[in-house]
């Protein structure tokens, strides 16, 4: 029987989206990729206050370097990416871009306390265009002191 081949793939800014990736990937056990997306320009912080939640808002993808990863093979495709004024950074984006029809598709979003709700819809609508199905939301809060984890579905 084969296996089924999973695949993490996000963006990270700070490293959290970075770290829940790999606590995932632990759980979810040997033979998952974790693919790091990286913006072909390496952004500052304050590029990322002001362009990148502009950009973020719009709903913008952000130039991200080549993606060596053909997300077609695998049979579970798990998206990360941190949350950039209530709306997840450009780079997701980018990656939602690269999804092939027909998949199910996970997602989590890193924010300090914010969580996703403003955008969580139109984020599942961005991903339906794509002819995909999330079929699992998360939101991480990566702030001190606060619950950890939102699960909408
Ligand atoms: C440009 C920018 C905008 C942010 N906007 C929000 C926000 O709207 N709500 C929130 O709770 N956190 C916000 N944060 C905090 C991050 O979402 C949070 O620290 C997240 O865990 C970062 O993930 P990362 O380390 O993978 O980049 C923002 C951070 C940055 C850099």
């Amino acid at each position: 029987m084969r296996c089924l081949k999973v695949i993490i793939v996000y963006y990270t800014f700070g490293g959290e989206t970075r770290k829940e990736a790999k606590r995932l990937a632990a759980e979810l056990g040997v033979g998952t990729t974790l693919y790091e997306v990286r913006e072909k320009k390496e952004r500052s912080v304050l590029g990322s206050l002001f362009k990148g939640c502009y950009q973020a808002m719009r709903r913008k993808s952000s130039d991200i370097r080549t993606v060596s990863v053909n997300l077609g093979d695998y049979d579970r495709i798990i998206i990360g990416a941190p949350i950039w004024a209530e709306h997840p950074a450009p780079a997701f984006n980018a990656i939602v871009d690269h999804l092939p029809a027909g998949k199910e598709v996970e997602l989590y979003f890193c924010s300090g306390s914010s969580g996703s709700e403003t955008s969580k819809q139109g984020t599942i609508e961005m991903i339906e265009k794509k002819g995909c199905k999330v079929v699992s939301y998360r939101d991480v809060l990566t702030g001190k002191g606060l619950v950890k984890e939102k699960r909408t579905f």
